[in-house]
This record gives structure tokens, sequence and C-alpha cells, in this order.
């Protein structure tokens, strides 16, 4: 997917210190429970909490409030080069809900869209599930399912509410960079299977070399590296269009890239790195399952009410400590439980992302065969296996208007071509500069959050 950070507009100034430690907000982590489960209705609720990346925080010098970083460039006293920019600058502490429009309830979590504050407006948001105040929860899938309820009705075409995996450090890398102060519990280390290169930090340096201010977002831009990593897209979605996708990366843990080399959304060359940037997708409507999820009641799935969704990490031998064989997919709605669709695109077969399934894709809708070069099924369950951190995001796109996820893409095949279609949305929709008026106030919520052994964390009703 594209994943990218999304920043407070312009002139930030209030509150922060980066790979330093800012003291003019106290950082304080909203509080999210969740569950573990090991068979039905035999779940233990966990304390948890969730905390804010650092590229959308205030980013100032060590010893004063003067920014290291205004609108979208850097500040080219504070930061000449990206090591003494990681030694000059500071991340600041975050006000959740006045400043990001992000909070909490019990099991909730709500990101807001849009959020006018002192600065500005800030527009959404990417947090991580923390086990305690410096250190991300990692969560073992294989062998296991994790289930969420999702709350997307208000979530129109060009916005993506997203709950996904990456293989961060678990410290955020705060052990193993001395120039990184900060860690987790500033929400430091992203990497993802786009190799992002809007990364304001990487392994303890700045990355305000060769940086280039983006033209069309005033906050953000593209450096001179990059932070790979494999990723697993649970759920990608909003309204009208969802997608569930398996990024493996030929490497395994986070590994930070150089320029193009990184390939990926933010690369000239998209094909280059070491991740899959495209990924193996299951989307019904893609599939040709037009009436499965969308608002309504004659959608299988009806967007306007919750939705409960079940993902579970099928292995070969039925344990945990087996190989990923199949990601299967449930839905649960009004006590109901709903199997995922079946594909109805000739050649592709089946309701469940499987090694088989990944080479049909590819090949009816002309993949560019990213997913078998760079290791498959068998290498995304490598990265599964070594634990991944629980993303939840919600994001628009400057560079595809998420027309990828909700619309015909690309934008000049037709839409009859086999895995153009994807979604009902227009293909002028989710233009960022448009809906960041028209939809401001949209929002995701994400709750009840589950995990444990297969079917323990879902029961008809
Ligand atoms: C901050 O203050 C310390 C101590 O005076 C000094 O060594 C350092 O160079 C200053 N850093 C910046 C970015 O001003
Ligand atoms: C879409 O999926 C639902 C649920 O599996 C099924 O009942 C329906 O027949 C499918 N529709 C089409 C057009 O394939
Ligand atoms: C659409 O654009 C892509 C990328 O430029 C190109 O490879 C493809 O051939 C084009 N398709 C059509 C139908 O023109
Ligand atoms: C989980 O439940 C499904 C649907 O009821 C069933 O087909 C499957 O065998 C169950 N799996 C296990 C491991 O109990």
């Amino acid at each position: 997917m594209l994943q990218k950070a999304v920043l407070i507009t312009s002139t930030l100034l209030a509150t922060a210190r980066a790979q330093q430690v800012g003291t003019y907000t106290a950082e304080t982590h909203p509080s999210l429970t969740w569950q573990t489960c090991t068979s039905a209705n035999e779940c233990t609720t966990v304390d948890g909490s969730v905390v804010i990346d650092a590229n959308w925080r205030w980013i100032h010098s060590v010893n004063s409030s003067t920014n290291c970083y205004t609108g979208n460039t850097w500040d080219a006293t504070l930061c000449p080069d990206d090591e003494s920019c990681a030694v000059n600058c500071a991340v600041e502490g975050a006000a959740y809900s006045s400043t990001y429009g992000v909070t909490t309830s019990g099991s909730e979590l709500r990101i807001n869209y849009v959020t006018q504050n002192s600065n500005g407006a800030n527009v959404g948001a990417r947090l991580y599930l923390l086990k305690d105040e410096s250190t991300y929860e990692t969560f073992s899938l294989l062998g296991n399912e994790f289930t969420f309820d999702v709350d997307v009705a208000n979530l129109p075409c060009g916005l993506n509410g997203a709950l996904y995996f990456t293989q961060m450090q678990a410290d955020g890398g705060l052990s193993e960079y001395t120039n990184n102060k900060a860690g987790a519990k500033y929400g430091v280390g992203y990497c993802d299977s786009q190799c992002p290169r809007d990364l304001k930090f990487i392994d303890g340096e700045g990355n305000a070399e060769d940086w280039e201010p983006s033209s069309t977002d005033s906050n953000t831009g593209v450096g001179g590296h990059g932070n790979c990593c494999a990723e697993m897209d649970i759920w990608e979605a909003n309204s009208i269009s969802y997608a569930t996708t398996a990024h493996p990366c030929s490497s395994l843990g986070q590994t930070e890239c150089d320029g193009d080399d990184c390939g990926g959304t933010y690369s000239a060359e998209r094909y280059a790195g070491v991740c899959d940037p495209d990924g193996c997708d299951f989307n019904p409507y893609r599939l040709g399952n037009t009436s499965f999820y969308g608002p309504g009641s004659d959608f299988t799935v009806n967007t306007d009410d919750t939705i409960t969704v079940v993902t579970q990490f099928i292995t070969d031998t039925g344990s945990t400590s087996g190989t990923l064989s199949a990601i299967k997919r449930f839905f649960v709605q009004n006590g109901k439980v709903i199997a995922q669709a079946n594909s109805e695109t000739t050649g592709i077969s089946g309701n469940e992302i499987t090694a088989a399934y990944c080479e049909a894709e590819n090949s009816v809708f002309d993949g560019a065969g990213e997913f078998s070069a760079k290791g498959g099924l068998s290498q995304m369950s490598a990265a599964l296996a070594e634990g991944m951190v629980l993303v939840l995001s919600l994001w628009d796109d400057d560079y595809a208007s998420m027309l990828w996820l909700d619309s015909d893409y690309p934008t000049n095949e037709t839409a009859s071509t086999p895995g153009v279609a994807r979604g009902s949305c227009s293909t002028s929709s989710g233009v960022p500069a448009t809906i960041r008026q028209q939809d401001a106030s949209s929002y995701v919520t994400f709750s009840n959050i589950k995990f444990g052994a297969i079917n323990s964390t879902f029961t008809a009703s």
C-alpha cells in the first residue's frame, strides 16, 4: 500500500524535541484495551496504549523552540547533514486529542481526518499499539487469528482507515542507534513495504540530505533514505472498498535503503527495492463481486453498520510453529458469520490468500511478478514468524488518490480489463486537496481488538 505521513500544516511551533526528546509537552499515551483469547469467550483483557508516529510531531532544536522542520523543508543550520540533524533536533510530546484528533475510550480508538488546531490543520494519523511506555506490542500471527470491529461509515472515496502489521523494531531502534533517544515512546522506527522516504528520522539519523519537498503537499517531502520492511495489510478500507494484502520483502527485519534504490511509491524505480510494493491482494470488488461490500442493506457486508473483521493465519501444520498456507477472512455482522466472497474472476478461484491464489492473481491481472520475486507467501510467513507491530492509521493519498483501492486503476486502462475496477468511486475522486475541504469531518473507529487461537475471537449469536 501507499502509506505516507501527512503532517501538521506549515508552522507547527508550539509544543516538542527528534531523535532527542522534547520537554514542552509531556508524552501521555492514550490507553487502549484489547484481549487475548484461548477459546471462544475465554479472553483476558490487556491494558495497552497507542503512540502517534514521530513524523506527525513537532521537531525543533534541542535547546529552543526553533523549528528543525517547517512546512515541508528542513532548517539548513540545524540539519546540515543527517547525523547532526539527529543530534540537534528533538521530537516533542503530542497533545493527542486537540492537535491530532486522536481519542480512545476503553477498547475503542477514533482517528479524525482533519483537525483544526492552533497551528493550522492536522491530517489523519498513524499510531502503534504499545506494550509499555517504550516498547511496541509485537504479535505472532502464524497459526493465530486477529479480530477487530471497525466503523467505516464515515470514510468516503479517497480515505483509507487502515489496520496492518509491519516488521518494525520493538523499541523503535532506541537501543541500536546512539542518536535515537526517542524510540517507541515517540513513535520512531516506522518501516513498510513502500520503503517510505518521507520519514524524518531513520536509524538514528535525520533524512534531510537530498530532501525534496513535495510539490502537492505542503507538509511532506521525500528524503535521501527510506525504511523497508515486510507489511501485512489486514485491512485497508473505506465505506466503498476494502483490500487485504501481503507484502513480503526479500530481507527480514527493518532495512534502510538509499534513494531510488528503495523502490516503492516514493522512488522513480518502483521495483528496485527489497520489498514487493504491490503485494498479493484480496479485494472482492476487484475479483468481480461488486455487491459483497458497501453502504446499504443490498450489500452482504453493510458498511453503514459496524463490522467485525476476522483474519486467520492458517499454517501447514495447523500449529503456531508451521508455515503460512492461507490467510482466511470472516466477517461478523448482526450476529451472523459471513465468509469472504469467492473470486468471480475467470482463472482466479477461492476466497482466501494462498500461494496458488497469488500466482493466479498475478497472471490474470497482469501483475509485475514482484510478490513471487520477493519471496511470496513463504517470505511473508518468515516475517510473520519474527513478530510484527500493529499499526492503525487514517490517511489520504497524494500519489494516486486511493484509486487503487476504490476506483478504476490504473486510470489509463479500460475498466473492463481484469483487475482494473476496484470499487465504485469515480476516477476523479479522492484528491487530497478536495477531500480535506469537503470531507474534513470524516473519521474511523477501531475497537474490540482480539488476538488468539483459531476460532477463539468470534462467535455467531
Ligand atoms: C544546545 O546546547 C548545548 C549546550 O550548550 C550545545 O553544546 C549544543 O551545540 C546546542 N545545540 C543546538 C542545536 O543548539
Ligand atoms: C457475492 O458474494 C456473496 C457472498 O458470498 C454471494 O452471496 C453473492 O452471490 C456474490 N455475488 C456475485 C455477483 O458473485
Ligand atoms: C498505461 O500506462 C502504463 C504506464 O505508463 C503503461 O505501461 C500501459 O501500457 C498503459 N496502458 C494503456 C492501455 O495505454
Ligand atoms: C474454525 O471454524 C470453522 C468454521 O466454523 C471451521 O471450518 C474450522 O474447522 C474451525 N477451525 C478450527 C481449527 O477449529
